[in-house]
Order: structure tokens, then sequence, then C-alpha cells
């Protein structure tokens, strides 16, 4: 007997004489018993009180009532894809499924994870693009939904496979360059798609005022190692590119395809490569779960519940871990069906709960804490997962800093700016910069400049004045000439 079903049956008997009494006594002797903390029966609801959400990948065909009674996050399976809503110059076209889906999420606090803006498969009249036109594409996707789409996918798949530790070689990736061939694409002079992709992406999400957060998307980065124990080189190529361009990537999808593929194992160290990004800020999501069944050639472990509860837990375990998407509801409908690698059997509608359900269920409602009483108040799964900073570990001073990170191109830049409250919580700030002659402000966000030139001053707007013990927020501005060395310092009030 699976450890599953004997939990289940266990419950049932425990079940059994409360239901007895309540039958044979009344109200007064039920009155007597106290429940255990409920376990919830549905998995949003066992995500929505761990803190996280937990989500499924669909298209309009598959909008049953199981979409919006076990989930909490949608992702268009294909729908939101270039290849269905890109029109060759960057524009949208054919949105009507998207916009179905988009709107059954809101109908059913759902939240949406748009998939996918820059991708070298399914690019369709894309296919073959240069960089202005992703761009255009990727302005005008991210305020076709704005704020109806929680998460972007704005990079996906963006590198080799074979755990080559390299980028792909396709388009988009052909359009790089590595300007000084010291075989990174990191520096000033070079030209990387993933980053000019992410440095758009941030000005949309910015200049309209957006809380979508913007997130790189790939597999066989999940572990640390690989089989055999050998460095996930794979991973650490797409940690070297979070930690560079942390600024504008918000969150790291795993997308966890675990099958027979030995760079797809779910391995060890799972939980401790999600939490490195985690530390890195970044919120971290399972994204396309599915979890080989097949046992004729299977090297990542026997017993699919088993290794469904190893995903959940690893996830739990990490506070910056916010949400976990299968892809698919249904074996029978998955794009690889033959792995029979989601939760449910059946299909059309029609759905039965495998082994793999409660397991993930049983574990969710462990809560983070893996001890079945969930640490974490219980939050309501319509909203978006906040994230707390983990620790706060040297004493910082009471005030606030600012730090600026420069887009600069030859006669403009784009400037980030991070402020940070000190050790205490602060009602507003500003922050004052020195521009070098020849610079002009011609734009800010998030913010409220004064001057444009020479000592500029940008003051917090109204929803950003106030900020705990050591949060941050960021804006921007957008200028002529170059902004190069710059020191940014901030005055709180
Ligand atoms: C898959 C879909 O599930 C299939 O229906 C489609 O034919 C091909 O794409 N990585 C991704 C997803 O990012 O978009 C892919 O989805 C699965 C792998």
């Amino acid at each position: 007997m699976s450890r599953t079903t004997d939990q289940r049956r266990r419950r049932t008997r425990l079940a059994l004489p409360a239901a007895v009494l309540l039958l044979a006594g009344g109200a007064a002797i039920v009155q007597g018993i106290t429940p255990a903390a409920a376990a919830e029966t549905t998995l949003r609801a066992a995500a929505a009180k761990a803190g996280l959400f937990f989500g499924v990948a669909a298209s309009p065909g598959r909008l049953s009532s199981i979409v919006a009674q076990e989930f909490s996050q949608l992702t268009p399976e294909n729908d939101m894809k270039p290849s269905t809503i890109a029109t060759s110059s960057g524009g949208l076209q054919n949105t009507g499924a998207a916009d179905t889906l988009v709107n059954y999420a809101q109908t059913n606090n759902m939240l949406v994870r748009g998939h996918t803006l820059v991708w070298h498969s399914q690019a369709g009249a894309l296919q073959g693009a240069n960089q202005a036109t992703l761009n255009t594409f990727i302005g005008n996707a991210l305020t076709r939904w704005g704020n109806r789409i929680a998460y972007w996918d704005v990079v996906n798949e963006a590198l080799a496979d074979n755990n080559a530790g390299t980028r792909r070689s396709e388009w988009p990736h052909t359009l790089n360059r590595d300007a000084n061939g010291d075989g990174d694409l990191f520096d000033a002079g070079d030209t990387d798609v993933i980053r000019d992709s992410f440095v758009r992406a941030k000005q949309v999400v910015q200049a309209n005022g957006l809380s979508t957060k913007l997130c790189i998307n790939d597999y066989d980065v999940e572990g640390l190692t690989v089989r055999g124990g050998t460095p996930n080189r794979k991973a650490n190529a797409l940690y070297d590119i979070v930690s560079n361009y942390r600024q504008y990537i918000d969150c790291v999808g795993f997308q966890a395809h675990f099958n027979d593929n030995p760079n797809s194992i779910i391995s060890d160290d799972l939980q401790a490569n999600i939490q490195r990004f985690a530390d890195l800020g970044v919120e971290v999501h399972i994204t396309e779960l599915d979890i080989d069944d097949d046992l004729s050639n299977n090297d990542i472990g026997q017993g699919q519940a088993d290794n469904y509860r190893k995903v959940v837990r690893a996830c739990l375990n990490v506070a910056r871990c916010t949400g976990i998407t299968v892809w698919g509801i249904a074996d029978s409908e998955s794009w690889r069906s033959s792995e029979r690698g989601l939760l449910f059997t059946g299909g059309n509608g029609n759905y039965q709960k495998k082994a793999a359900y409660h397991a993930v269920l049983d574990e969710l409602n462990k809560g983070r804490s893996g001890t079945g009483t969930p640490t974490t108040p219980p939050v309501t799964p319509t909203v978006t997962p906040t994230v707390t900073p983990s620790t706060s570990p040297s004493p910082v001073p009471a005030g606030c800093t600012a730090t600026v990170s420069l887009n600069s191109w030859n006669g403009g830049f784009v400037a980030t700016v991070r402020v940070t409250a000190g050790s205490a919580s602060i009602n507003g700030w500003s922050v004052g910069v020195n521009l070098p002659s020849g610079a002009t402000v011609t734009n800010a966000w998030n913010s409220t400049p004064s001057g444009t030139s020479g000592a500029v001053r940008f003051a917090n707007v109204g929803h950003n004045g106030r900020l705990g013990a050591a949060q941050t927020t960021e804006f921007g501005f957008q200028g002529t000439g170059s902004a190069t060395g710059i020191t940014p310092t901030c005055t709180a009030s």
C-alpha cells in the first residue's frame, strides 16, 4: 500500500467516530470534539494557506469546472505564444483565445502567467525578427493585458541543451554579439537578446506603472547537479544571467518537466538550487511541472506520488518559491501523454484524482513548516504572493540608501534606482543625483523629478513613499547624454 493511500485510510478511520456521534448524539456531543486543524480539500486552498499559488496550463477548450476549483493560477498552454498572437512587425493578432483565458482567470480569482514573449520555438511570424521588432512585440503584449497578467515569461528556453552551459545557437540568440570575445555577453559593448528584451520589458512595466513581474523560464535547470553528480552547467548559466540582470528580472521559472533525460532528474539538491536563486531576491516558480511515470527507462526514481512530494516540499521549504504550476490537468491531455506525468486521469471534463494528486494536496497541507500546522497566516488565492525579505543580516542605519544601475547607449541612458529604507520605517524619500553636463532627464517613472539637468531630485510618488525597515522600492528615469558615474544620495522623511 502506498504511503498516501495508507494515510488516507487512516484519516477515514479517524473521521468515522465523529460522524457517528454527529448522527447519534447531536450537537452537545459534537461540541466536545475539537477537530485537528482542518486539512484543505483543494490544491488551491491548501496552497493559499501555505502562501503560494498552485496553477495549471490550459487552453479555452479545457476550462472545465475543475480548473477554477483546484487551481489559483492559469498559464495559457499555447494561446499567448508568438505563433498565435504576433504579427511579423511585432503587432498583435488572434488574441481571442488568450482573452478567454485571461477573463476566465479574472472571474475565478486566478493569477495569469503570460507565456511567452521571446522564444526560439513557436515564434510564428516573429521568427527571424530583429531586436527592435521583438521590443515592439514586448511592448504591445505587456500593455495589451497590463496588470491582468501577474507574471510574464519574457524569455523562454534561452540556454542550450545537453548541459552545455551556453546560450542557444538558434534565433533569436543569433542576434548576440560577444564584442570583446571574452566568452560572456555581460559587457557593456556586448549585444545580448536576453538583456535587451528584459530592459525593454522593464521600461514598459515602469512607464505604464504596471505591477507585472518579469520572469525568465527554462528546463533542465532544476538541480545544482544532474545525473551522476555532474554540476548543472545550464542552471549555473541561468544563475549568472539572473545575477547580472537582477534589476530587470523579477522571477525565475524552473519548467520542471522531469523525465528520462539525465539532465531532467529530481536531484536531492533541488531545494538548494531554488534557494540560491531566491537568495538573489527573485521569486522562484515551478512553472511547467510534470513527472514521468513511465518506469521503462526511469532515472528520476520510482514512485510518481513521492516524486511529486519531493518537488512540492522543495518549493515549500523556500519562502520565495511562490508558486507551482502543473503543465495540464490529465495525463491523456498532456503534451507528453505517454509519460502519464500529471495529477489526474480521465479527460474531457471528467477527471479522477491520482495518488500523485493526494500526495501534492497532503504536502501542501503540511505548509511551509512541513508539520501540518502552517506558520504563515492564511492568504486568499487572489492576492499576488508578497515576498518578505528573509533577514537583514547586519545593522543598517535609519534613513535610506539608494543605488543606481545604468543602461547606457550612445547619446542616452535609462537609470534604475533602488531605494532601501534603513533600520526603521520611513514615510517618504527623495533621491538626489548630480548629472554630468550635457545630460538631461526626459522621462521618469515611479517618482516626481524636480529639474532636468545638473542637480536633480526625485521624490517618491503616492504609492511608494512608505517603506518598512529594510524594504526597497525602485524608480527610474530616462535621459539624453551620459549619466556615467552618477552617485545617488537618499534622504528620508
Ligand atoms: C508545449 C505545449 O504543451 C504543446 O501543446 C505544444 O505543442 C508545444 O509546446 N516548454 C514550454 C512550453 O515552455 O511552452 C511547451 O508547451 C512545453 C515545453
